[in-house]
C-alpha cells in the first residue's frame, strides 16, 4: 500500500482543514494509507512521533474547523539540506514517498527543491551508513503536489488559493463593525489589512464594503494623492451627506513606499487637513483564524482529492504540479511555472479592474 503524506505549512489558512480530511479521504478511499506531518516541515525533519497515520474518522468534522489542526511551522530547519536529509531519512523509515504540501509559494518552492534534491539526499544517507541500499530502493522516485493555502490569494495561476475568500469575509465583517461606530461619531477610520506583498485582499474588501479610498502595493499613490484623497473624503462627506469615512490600507503598500505611506500618516493627515476625528485599526490575525466560509470548504474538498489523484498519476519526470482552479475548474499547473509567474507579476495589477473599480466609487477618477 502507498502511504502518502500530507502537511501543512506557511501561515495558516482557513480551509487548510478540509484539505487535509479531502487527502486523508481520498487516499484511503485509493487504497492507500494517510500519514499527517505535524507541524509543518518541522515535523518531516523531527520524524518520530511528530509522522503519524490519520483514518477515516480522524478527521471528521474537519471541515468546519478554523486554522490549521496539524500544526504549521515556518522551519528553518528544512531550509539547509542538513534537515532536509533528515526529513528523507524520515520518510524512508516511514515508507512515504509522496507529500501533499498545501502552503504559499516559498512553502511549495521548498517542497519542490527537496523532491529535484530527493535522489542525492538518499545517495549521502547511503554512503554515510544512515540508510541502507535495501531501505531505500523502494523509494526512489519522490512525488510533491501542492495545494495553494494563504489567505493572500497572491499565486499566479489560480484564481483562488484556500482562505482568501473566508479572510475577504471575516474583514468586510469587522469593516462593517467598524461602520456602525464611524457612523454614529462622524469619524474616519484607517484600517489595514493583511496580505503580505499583495494587495487582493484589501482591493476586494474595499469594493465590497464601498470605502472610500485605499492603499495598495501594486499601486503606489502618485504625486499629490494627500489632495486627492482628501477631496474625494470632503466631498463624500460634505455633497454625499456620509457620516463616516473608511480607508483601507494593505499592510504590503506600506512597506514597499518606505514610510512614505503609513496608517498613522493617513491618520495625521485626515486629522489635521480635514479636523476628522480619525482612529486606526489593524485587524491582524483576527482575518486568519475562524471557521472556513463555504467556498473555502468546496475548493479545499476538490483540490485535495485532486492531489491525490495527481499522485497516484504523476510519473517521475513530470514537473510537481500545483493544483489551481481557474474559471471554476479544478487543474495541476507546473508548481514552478506558477511560483515563477507569481515572482514576475508581483508589482502588477489589472489596472483596467483597478480604474473601473476606482469609477465606481469615484466617478471622477481618473487614470
Ligand atoms: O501569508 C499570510 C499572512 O497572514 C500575511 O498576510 C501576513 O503578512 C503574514 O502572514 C503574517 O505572518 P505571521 O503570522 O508570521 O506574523
Amino acid at each position: 500500500r502507498r502511504r502518502i503524506g500530507v502537511l501543512t505549512s506557511g501561515g495558516d489558512a482557513p480551509g487548510m482543514n478540509g484539505a487535509v480530511r479531502a487527502v486523508v479521504r481520498m487516499a484511503i478511499h485509493c487504497d492507500c494509507e494517510a500519514y499527517a506531518i505535524f507541524e509543518g516541515y518541522e515535523g518531516l525533519v523531527n520524524g518520530g512521533n511528530m509522522i503519524r497515520q490519520l483514518h477515516w474518522e480522524d478527521v471528521r468534522g474537519w471541515l468546519s474547523r478554523g486554522g490549521t489542526l496539524i500544526g504549521s511551522a515556518r522551519s528553518l530547519a528544512f531550509r539547509e539540506r542538513v534537515g532536509r536529509m533528515k526529513a528523507a531519512k524520515n520518510m524512508v523509515l516511514k515508507g512515504i514517498d509522496a507529500l501533499v504540501v498545501c502552503g504559499g509559494d516559498g512553502s511549495l518552492t521548498g517542497a519542490d527543491v527537496f523532491r529535484a534534491e530527493w535522489p542525492g539526499l538518499l545517495a549521502d544517507l547511503i554512503a554515510s551508513g544512515e540508510l541502507s541500499p535495501e531501505q531505500v530502493e523502494p523509494y526512489k522516485v519522490l512525488n510533491i503536489v501542492g495545494l495553494v493555502g494563504s489567505i493572500d490569494n497572491d499565486m499566479s495561476g489560480t484564481d483562488a488559493t484556500i482562505g482568501c475568500y473566508s479572510s475577504l469575509t471575516r474583514i468586510c465583517d469587522a469593516v462593517d463593525d467598524v461602520f456602525d461606530t464611524a457612523f454614529s461619531h462622524q469619524r474616519g477610520f484607517v484600517i489595514e489589512v493583511m496580505g503580505r506583498h499583495c494587495g487582493w485582499l484589501a482591493l476586494m474588501s474595499a469594493i465590497s464594503t464601498g470605502a472610500d479610498w485605499m492603499f495598495l502595493p501594486e499601486m503606489p499613490p502618485k504625486e499629490g494623492w494627500e489632495d486627492h484623497m482628501c477631496s474625494v473624503i470632503t466631498k463624500n462627506r460634505t455633497e454625499r451627506g456620509k457620516r463616516r469615512t473608511i480607508v483601507i490600507v494593505a499592510e504590503g503598500a506600506q512597506d514597499r513606499q518606505l514610510n512614505k505611506v503609513s496608517s498613522s500618516k493617513i491618520k495625521d493627515i485626515l486629522t489635521d487637513r480635514l479636523g476628522l476625528d480619525t482612529r486606526v485599526t489593524i485587524l491582524g490575525h483576527t482575518q486568519r483564524g475562524g471557521a472556513a466560509c463555504a467556498y473555502d470548504r468546496w475548493l479545499s474538498t476538490l483540490q485535495g482529492v485532486e492531489a491525490v489523484r495527481a499522485v497516484l498519476e504523476m510519473s517521475p519526470e513530470s514537473p510537481s504540479p500545483v493544483i489551481t482552479i481557474r474559471e471554476n475548474k479544478i487543474m495541476r499547473t507546473p508548481l514552478m511555472e506558477a511560483v515563477q509567474a507569481t515572482k514576475d507579476v508581483t508589482a502588477k495589477i489589472d489596472k483596467k479592474e483597478f480604474d473601473e473599480a476606482m469609477k465606481l466609487r469615484d466617478p471622477e477618477f481618473k487614470e
